[in-house]
């Protein structure tokens, strides 16, 4: 039998602390009267052994690859699902009826276009504007244009949440496909009355006069690759998104947030930073030998991009089912890709190779999901825009689980001071 308490001695006195268990067994000690008990705080730098909520939105077990969604295998998601059904079951927590999907598929395609008013905002941006940089921007304006959905109090802004979240993906998959254009000088093309992953194609590849019709495995492998990065746990893009709604800011804003975070290449920046890790090694003629060298020199500006994970001590199962996928489509199209074999490679060195091996470093989500996007004809530049796009269900989960939290407190965590001591103030003509 599991003790329900933790024993903590400090100094000569004893706390007993609660513990807490999740489903699926995880145990925790809750620490929330830790400090009003013992005056002491604890200390984890990265958070990386705190749980800063319950959720019940996704399940990961990082030591044994398991990666559920409300209970579904990501295996399974990956393979009967797609993207919107996926974000609809992350969002309200039940994969939806006919009748459900039907009217959150509709809202979708509703909301898809971004007001002429609104578009004057991308004139505001250089065309080489970093594609993140714009995102976070217009992404936040939202929270303006609509600032019925985004009123700063909760029990108002979840009155509209069924109209804001569905809002929220379709604008945003449209605004990357914008990004796009604007950045490479293309007109913007209008929505049309298309499935999710088919209109994001044509706001993309489409001209003005002639139509991009994608091959069917072109908009399944797109599916996929949304579905995948629907959502990831307590990830530091998402834990942003629940810190900044914990102040009772609005869906949209929480949103911006949560891109900003996704931006650094330790996190959503990594897919591109993969490929031009790729790219790099193919330029110098190596087949990956001498990066994996250099890899082991554990320094930050060495890394094998792609490799490693937060919480995976095991192989991302993600990663897995995009290279499958990225195999299949590349097959399917015709094409091959050097930078694929150089991929290879790099995975059968590294999974070989006692460094990486003894650090528990697997190929993450991030290692595979640039060469699908690159077989797909979206560019690199765009990557880390498409990762907001598939995390956008996740994020309104959670900020819903924030926000409909009647217990919930403001994210305010403590620190060790290490500064200065106090000291009086020095007249300038007394200082050094
Ligand atoms: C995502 O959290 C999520 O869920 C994120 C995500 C999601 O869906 O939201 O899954 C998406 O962000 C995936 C991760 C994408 N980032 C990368 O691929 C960048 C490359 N990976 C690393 O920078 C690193 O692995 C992290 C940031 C992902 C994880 O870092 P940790 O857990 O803090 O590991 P660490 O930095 O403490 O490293 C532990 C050891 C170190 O060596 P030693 O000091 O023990 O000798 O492993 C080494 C590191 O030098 N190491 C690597 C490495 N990653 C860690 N060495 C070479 N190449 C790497 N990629």
């Amino acid at each position: 039998m599991q003790p329900k308490t933790a024993q903590l001695k400090i100094d000569d006195k004893e706390y007993s602390l609660p513990i807490i268990t999740g489903t699926e067994g995880e145990r925790a000690i809750d620490m929330r009267n830790l400090r009003k008990d013992t005056g002491h705080i604890c200390y984890d730098q990265g958070y990386g052994n705190t749980g800063s909520c319950e959720s019940t939105i996704t399940y990961l077990d990082g030591d044994n690859g398991v990666l559920r969604h409300r209970g579904y295998p990501i295996e399974q998601l990956a393979m009967f699902s797609n993207y919107v059904e996926t974000a609809y079951l992350v969002i309200y927590g039940e994969l939806p009826n006919s009748k459900q999907r039907k009217a959150f598929g509709h809202l979708l395609r509703e909301h898809s276009a971004i007001e002429t008013q609104m578009q004057r905002i991308f004139d505001g941006f250089p065309k080489n504007a970093p594609a993140m940089g714009m995102l976070t921007s217009i992404v936040s304006s939202l929270a303006a244009y609509y600032p019925e959905l985004a009123t700063n109090n909760f029990e108002k802004d979840l009155e509209h949440f069924d109209l804001a979240a569905p809002m929220a993906i379709s604008k945003i998959r449209t605004i990357v496909a914008m990004i796009y254009r604007y950045r490479h000088g293309l007109p913007f093309i209008h929505p049309r009355d298309l499935p999710f992953a088919d209109n994001f194609l044509h706001l993309m590849f489409s001209d003005p006069y002639v139509a991009y019709v994608p091959v069917p495995e072109v908009t399944n492998a797109l599916n996929l690759l949304l579905l995948l990065h629907a959502d990831h746990e307590q990830n530091c893009s998402t834990s942003t998104v629940r810190m900044v709604a914990s102040s009772g800011a609005n869906l949209f804003t929480s949103i911006s947030a949560g891109i900003c975070a996704l931006s650094g290449p330790l996190h959503g920046g990594a897919n591109s930073a993969v490929m031009h890790m790729l790219q790099s090694i193919h330029d110098e003629g190596d087949d990956g030998t001498r990066f994996i060298a250099a890899a082991k020199s554990g320094s930050k500006s060495n890394r094998l991009m792609g490799f490693g994970h937060a919480v995976y001590r095991n192989y991302d199962p993600r990663a897995r089912i995009i290279g499958t996928a990225c195999d299949k489509l590349l097959t399917r199209l015709g094409k091959s890709d050097p930078l694929l074999d150089i991929a290879k490679n790099l995975e059968h060195a590294a999974l070989n190779d006692e460094y990486f091996l003894s650090r528990k470093l697997y190929p993450n989500v991030d290692f595979y999901s640039g060469l699908i996007m690159r077989a797909l004809g979206i560019p690199t530049d765009i990557f880390t825009v498409m990762f907001a796009i598939g995390r956008c269900p996740g994020w309104i989960a959670n900020w819903k689980e924030v926000a409909t939290n009647a217990k919930g407190r403001i994210y305010r965590p403590r620190q060790i001071y290490i500064g200065a001591v106090k000291r009086d103030y020095v007249p300038m003509d007394k200082r050094g």
